[in-house]
């Protein structure tokens, strides 16, 4: 079969430099009134298409920020998407997501092409690698940390960040062992450092406000943006989001580390927590003869050797992450495929894709209900004055 690729053909987009969203940038952001409205880069593939809509959207309270996400994508299907982004963010900012614990040898790989391509910044999640301060110093990319702790917040900011995402227990995707309410969080985070700080995980446009009210400098959403109009997920990867319940969610323990993960509840999670394992299958469906970067079989070693369950274990226990990841963003497969997902899937409204939303609506949506947060602010401090005159 022939190999699908996720983004339409853009090579012939040139290569360009996206504004750098550095700690300066944020501030005068910042002290100008608005605040970053920041996509989450959803990985594998899950975020395609969305980054340059969330950059280029307009608004009254929020500058938009798209994140590409870098996992398992080859050179060119990077170079592609961050091209893509850039062309429809119009000026906007656009960063790269890559986690810590993948291969180490695509980790270096796409800190390079991004740094190259000029991307407005780079965020590090699912582990730490240090080396990349240095790379994005050297590239002049400003480098963002997601963090989950004060700790690593001084850590990073000690480092040369430029910002933080303060990543609560709610997020999707793997979450690791955090139990801090997303509040408390950004608490700790602003005590702990001066960078400023973005709030995620299960951030909805009724709490908005409230973040920001807490010197929050942005909010980062990912789980609103699936269930959206635009974006390249499979419609079945759109729908898995829509009508969903507490009960509907699942917390499964990854393949990457062990490290707890949020996904809707299906019968690949069940067949999981049953214990079943699932070994790599050959993926020349999508990546094509030539493999993923070369690699040709079954297990295209995304993660770090250590890292993985599945091939620590010689493929004897946990399952493959990268099959059951692009069964359900590419091919949509509602029974075998991996539906990452945050808490704040069940606060979707939308009951079926027909009703979904286009990006810039979704930002409507959010600054309209960020209008109400702040006359309500307004009207309780005018009163507290009424009171005290
Ligand atoms: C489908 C999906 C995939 C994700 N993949 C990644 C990833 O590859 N790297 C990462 O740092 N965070 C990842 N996340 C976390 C998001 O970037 C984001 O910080 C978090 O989900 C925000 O919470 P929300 O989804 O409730 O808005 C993922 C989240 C989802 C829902």
């Amino acid at each position: 079969m022939e190999a699908i690729q996720p983004t339409p053909p853009t090579e012939e987009l040139p290569r360009g430099t996206s504004p750098k969203l550095t700690r300066a940038a944020i501030e005068q952001i910042v002290a100008s009134g608005k605040r970053l409205l920041v996509q989450g880069g959803m990985g594998i593939h899950a975020s395609d298409g969305l980054s340059g809509k969330v950059a280029a959207a307009k608004s009254v309270h929020f500058v938009g920020v798209g994140t590409v996400s870098a996992v398992v994508k080859t050179e060119a299907m990077l170079r592609r998407e961050i091209r893509r982004a850039r062309a429809e963010a119009a000026g906007g900012y656009v960063g790269v997501n890559l986690m810590a614990a993948i291969n180490r040898d695509d980790f270096a790989r796409a800190a390079r092409v991004s740094i190259e391509e000029g991307v407005s910044f780079i965020v590090q999640g699912a582990g730490i690698s240090r080396e990349i301060l240095r790379w994005c110093k050297e590239g002049g990319v400003p480098f963002a940390g997601i963090v989950s702790s004060g700790r690593l917040a001084a850590m990073y900011e000690k480092w040369g960040a430029d910002f933080l995402v303060a990543e609560g227990a709610d997020a999707g995707g793997h979450i690791g062992d955090i139990d801090h309410p997303l509040p408390s969080l950004v608490e700790e985070v602003r005590a702990h450092s001066r960078l400023p700080v973005v709030a995620a995980g299960g951030v909805t446009a009724e709490d908005v406000g409230g973040f920001l009210a807490q010197g929050a400098a942005g909010v980062q959403l990912a789980t609103r943006f699936i269930a959206s109009k635009d974006g390249d997920t499979h419609a079945g990867f759109k729908e898995m989001h829509l009508g969903k319940t507490a009960e509907d969610v699942a917390i499964i323990i990854s393949c990457v580390k062990g490290m707890k993960a949020r996904a809707v509840r299906n019968a690949f999670t069940d067949a999981l927590a049953a214990g079943q394992r699932f070994p790599p299958r050959s993926k020349a469906w999508f990546f094509g003869k030539e493999g993923y970067m070369g690699r040709k079989k079954a297990c295209v070693e995304c993660l770090a050797a250590e890292l993985c369950k599945c091939r620590a274990s010689n493929f004897q226990e946990s399952f493959c992450i990268t099959d059951a990841l692009l069964k359900a963003a590419i091919l949509g497969d509602k029974e075998n495929g991996l539906f990452y997902t945050g808490q704040s899937i069940t606060r979707i409204p939308e009951k079926d894709v027909a009703e979904l939303k286009t990006v810039q609506e979704l930002v409507d949506e959010l600054d309209l209900e960020l209008s109400r947060f702040v006359a309500i602010e307004r009207e309780r401090a005018e009163s507290v004055i009424a009171a005290a005159i």
